[in-house]
């Protein structure tokens, strides 16, 4: 999308101070050629009114989840079928809150629960109240819902404090908005795998060998390629991750079947490497469970199959971009540059998994970019953030 000419926007105003810009907001969209739409909140009619908002969108503005007149036609429901998109500004704690928990006890949040369209939401609040881990996991959750969040800004908030939470600009929000659905197209065409979560080597028919790997930087990754306009095929060992939207996803046990899947999707145009693939298996397995002995035992191990070296380092099945995790605890940057020399990968992002850090199975990440010209380290980030930074790059990759 170039331009916001004909689109139809439904603008949902929460109870924030900074509710007075939408009303801007509204006026920067209805010149810019859109149809808008508003439902106020019960708060967000607290900072502007009813009338303000009918008179400058030029329609008639919502705020009842039970007017027996807009339910006759399933108001709730028809409100967001009948939009492009959905903007959320301001979006206040609370009504984060209330997103991210699928809650559905006004017009507002019932309208975007039964949402079959992209929602954008526009922060604005306090620093502390953003800043709150509360906050800050909300917005996680619904990120990971497909939701897009535009800001906040930094500078002085209404409160009088300074901080991060200031509503972005309405003029910023619009070019948000259109870089957004620019991005949906972006990777068109290209055809993409990741490999995520940990592998499984079985010792006998009851136990095996694996690791703390949950599968999340892979799984966002896939998300945001998707997101992008990637076809998408994640190729996931065990894990508890929900499957991200429009994402093909095969499920594997051990580091053998992922390769066999891998090589099925090749050559792709980009291979996303953050499986953690077990290293060892034993020697011989087992077929029957391995009893007690009253003694110690030893298991006998063998170097397992690399994945990432299998496709990479063969020209047949090589990705146009191919792009490697290296998760290390110690000595980072000398291993990360020996797996780069080891696999023809075009970049490595090695992380820090050492306890210290809880990479394995959290929601952040701690990321060195190494490329043939060098390295580059990025700020500690949420693992969804890291993914859309990743894949932004790619996207820069392919213009
Ligand atoms: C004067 C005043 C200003 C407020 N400004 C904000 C704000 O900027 N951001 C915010 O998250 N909450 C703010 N609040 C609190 C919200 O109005 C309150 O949490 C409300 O329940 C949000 O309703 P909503 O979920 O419909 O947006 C403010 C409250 C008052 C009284």
């Amino acid at each position: 999308m170039k331009d916001l000419k004909d689109k139809k926007i439904l603008l949902i105003i929460g109870g924030g101070i900074a509710a007075y810009k939408s009303l801007e907001l509204i006026r920067f969209l209805k010149k810019r050629g859109s149809d808008v739409e508003v439902i106020l909140t019960n708060s967000g009619r607290k900072f502007v009114t009813e009338l303000s908002a009918s008179q400058i969108s030029e329609n008639e503005v919502h705020t009842d989840l039970f007017n027996h007149k807009s339910e006759l036609k399933m108001g709730h429901i028809n409100l967001s079928r009948n939009a492009d998109f959905i903007i959320v500004a301001p979006a206040t704690a609370n009504f984060i809150s209330r997103l991210s928990h699928g809650m559905a006890d006004d017009l507002a949040t019932a309208t975007l629960l039964a949402s079959n369209k992209p929602i954008i939401i526009v922060p604005a609040m306090n620093p502390q109240m953003w800043n709150n881990p509360a906050t800050q996991k909300n917005l996680l959750d619904i990120k990971r819902f497909g939701i897009y969040v535009c800001g906040p800004a930094i500078g002085e908030t209404a409160c009088g404090e300074s901080g991060m939470g200031r509503m972005e600009e309405p003029e910023t929000i619009i070019d948000f908005v259109i870089e957004c659905f620019s991005k949906k197209n972006r990777l068109k065409d290209k055809k993409a795998f990741v490999t995520a979560g940990p592998t499984i080597e079985p010792i006998d028919p009851v136990r095996y060998i694996s690791n703390n790997s949950s599968g999340k930087q892979g799984y966002a990754i896939a998300h945001s390629l998707a997101k992008h306009g990637a076809q998408t095929t994640l190729i996931s060992g065990p894990s508890f991750e929900e499957v991200p939207q429009g994402v093909n996803l095969i499920k594997v046990k051990t580091a053998m079947e992922m390769l066999e899947v891998v090589k099925s999707k090749s050559p792709a145009d980009i291979g996303v490497f953050t499986a953690a693939v077990v290293d060892w298996k034993v020697k011989e397995y087992q077929k029957n469970k391995i009893k007690k002995n009253g003694k110690n035992s030893k298991l006998d191990l063998v170097e397992n199959i690399s994945v990432i070296q299998s496709v990479v380092n063969n020209n047949k099945l090589k990705p146009k971009l191919s792009i490697g995790f290296a998760a290390e605890t110690e000595n980072i940057y000398e291993n990360a540059k020996k797996k780069l020399l080891k696999n023809d990968v075009d970049w490595l992002l090695a992380n820090n998994v050492s306890e210290n850090q809880a990479v394995f199975n959290g929601d952040y990440n701690n990321i060195i970019l190494f490329d043939r010209s060098g390295s580059e380290k990025w700020k500690r980030m949420p693992k969804i953030e890291i993914a859309d930074k990743l894949v932004t790059r790619i996207c820069e990759y392919f213009q």
